[in-house]
């Protein structure tokens, strides 16, 4: 495989950490955002491809909106779905390995252990299900494909985009001075963008192939994962514990979506470290 690369989506959290660590490990890099390239416009993917030459392409573009999606499931379809079509035809067209990612939200939250790639996937909502058909399209037209699942995913980025991140928006209604309400029945493994970025890239290295869970290592609930940021944090909001009955959201979320390490570390990645010290990271790069 050549060491030309591709990013699509590359100002968002997981986009701008790769493009970082692929230039890190002397890959040609090429970031294209939104403005620049609309995913789900075939004809500018197939174009921007074809002048790429690029052996390694990484979709890091996504409709992310859970609730909004409940409204518009077209518009987050388009963007998780019908738009990975493109990019895999595309793919195919110049040869090119296609590294795509996806989410926790695939599973319906009923399993009381961390998910492993081949448990059964069953979406609660249009985001979901937009995301799973990201996944098949994918699988569908190349042979190589690699799937990355991920979960709450929070990086440097996510301090400047609208988007923002749940850490962010845990700061963010501190400043505030209210009370915060935060589900203690639900559990998810938070991710650190810039070591998201490097295990991918070390999948890519190790020409693997197929479906990769890389999530933060443990599960937490989102109450517990707020505790520990205001803690890091030096603040002392108002933190309440809420639950999903109490709270209710326009999109069903599956209450228990960590993601299990176990197949990348079995393939010999480094293990995610302390969620405690990749936030005191993010919180230090924050305050420079
Ligand atoms: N964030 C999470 O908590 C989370 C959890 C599980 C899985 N994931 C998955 O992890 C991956 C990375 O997520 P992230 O946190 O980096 O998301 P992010 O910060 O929201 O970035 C997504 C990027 O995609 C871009 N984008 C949206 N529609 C596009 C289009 N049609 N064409 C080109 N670019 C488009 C956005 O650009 P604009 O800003 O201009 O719209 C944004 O820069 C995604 O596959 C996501 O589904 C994320």
């Amino acid at each position: 495989m050549n060491r030309k690369a591709v990013v699509f989506g590359a100002s968002g959290q997981l986009g701008v950490e790769l493009v970082r660590e692929l230039k890190t490990r002397q890959y040609a890099v090429t970031g294209w955002e939104r403005a620049q390239v609309d995913i789900t416009d075939c004809a500018a993917v197939e174009r921007a491809l074809a002048q790429s030459d690029a052996g390694v392409v990484f979709n890091a573009a996504a409709y992310n909106l859970v609730d909004v999606a409940e409204k518009e499931p077209q518009a987050a379809f388009l963007v998780n779905g019908l738009a990975v079509r493109n990019l895999a035809v595309a793919c195919r067209q110049i040869d090119a390995r296609l590294v795509h990612f996806s989410t926790d939200y695939v599973f319906d939250g009923q399993a009381r252990h961390p998910y492993a790639e081949d448990d059964p996937t069953h979406p609660l909502g249009a985001y979901a299900v937009s995301k799973l058909a990201g996944e098949l399209y994918a699988q569908a037209y190349l042979d190589r494909a690699a799937v990355v699942r991920t979960s709450g995913v929070f990086g440097p980025s996510g301090l400047t985009t609208a988007r923002g991140n749940f850490v962010e928006l845990m700061l963010r209604l501190a400043g505030m001075g209210q009370a915060i309400r935060v589900v203690e029945d639900h559990f998810a493994s938070p991710t650190y963008a810039p070591l998201l970025a490097a295990r991918t890239v070390d999948l890519v290295d190790r020409d693997l192939s197929g479906v990769f869970h890389i999530g933060g290592g443990i599960p937490i609930s989102w109450f517990q994962f707020a505790r520990t940021i205001f803690e890091l944090a030096g603040l002392r909001p108002l933190l309440l514990a809420t639950n999903e009955r109490e709270y209710r959201n326009p999109a069903r979320r599956p209450k228990y979506s960590a993601l299990s390490n176990a197949k990348i570390e079995r393939l010999g990645l480094q293990p995610m470290p302390p969620l405690r010290e990749v936030l005191a990271e993010y919180l230090a790069g924050r305050g420079r």
